[in-house]
């Protein structure tokens, strides 16, 4: 793991802070919304936390954080949320309704405060608008959100691609993609990403969303067209998964 997370202002106030992680050939990335009410998307697992902690606090105090979100229930998406509820006093959780009742409100020593399907919460300048997905890119509770202002679709797992990557990236996300999806139907680590009726008609109804950055969990965030990278992500995963058992 690296000694120092890689702090990145992708946006206007929106920091990636990335973690490479050379046994899984992987990068884990987090996000940091700096406004009013600071957000963290993906908290980050658990032994990850200081490193992550202390990326955050190159850009503001750990402990102003006022909101914390994620996709799923996750270690690398919310292992450490005890561990930041601890350091921000007036931190909350932030998910849906199935993620609180399901899993937060059990394990995290505050509960969470639930986001419904497109509700948006103003956080100062910044307004984050909450999509359901279930089992998009994976698990019953996934949601994702997405800054209206910047036009930012934090969107977890979706567009994995594994290397030590650059920050950001302005094309080849969706090859890339692609080219994790087929390896990655193959060893331990198969069949992450279900195919379900349900995906092709939330990733459109992400891409209506017209997203200017693609702020992914791993690998590099993607500046660029985001509409017509998640409608070509859509075909991809319906050519790659669709197609039933490997
Ligand atoms: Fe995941
Ligand atoms: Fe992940």
């Amino acid at each position: 793991m690296n000694e120092r997370a890689r702090v990145t202002e992708i946006a206007r106030d929106q920091y990636l802070i990335s973690v490479y992680v050379p046994g899984f050939n992987l990068r884990f990335n987090h996000f940091l919304i700096k406004d009013e009410e600071p957000l963290l998307f993906h908290t980050g697992m658990k032994q990850m936390f200081p490193l992550v902690r202390d990326g955050v606090a190159s850009v503001i105090d750990p402990a102003r954080i006022r909101w914390i979100s994620f996709s799923h229930y996750e270690a690398d998406e919310c292992g450490a949320l005890n561990e930041w509820l601890h350091v921000a006093p007036q931190a909350t959780a932030l998910c849906g309704l199935v993620g609180a009742l399901v899993s937060v409100n059990d394990m995290a020593i505050r509960p969470a405060r639930v986001i419904a399907h497109d509700e948006v919460l103003t956080i100062g300048r910044s307004r984050v608008r909450f999509r359901q997905t279930p089992h998009v890119p994976h698990n019953w509770e996934a949601g994702l959100l997405f800054e209206e202002g910047s036009r930012t679709l934090f969107c977890s797992d979706l567009f994995t691609h594994e290397g030590d990557t650059e920050p950001m990236i302005e094309s080849d996300i969706v090859e890339r993609a692609k080219q994790s999806l087929i390896d990655g139907q193959k060893g331990p680590f198969a069949n992450a990403y279900p195919y379900t009726p349900l995906t092709e008609p939330l990733l459109h109804g992400l891409a209506q969303l017209e997203p200017r950055q693609l702020a992914l969990m791993h690998g590099s965030v993607f500046v660029g067209d985001g509409g017509r990278a998640l409608r070509e992500l859509a075909a991809t995963m319906r050519d790659v998964l669709g197609k039933g058992a490997v």
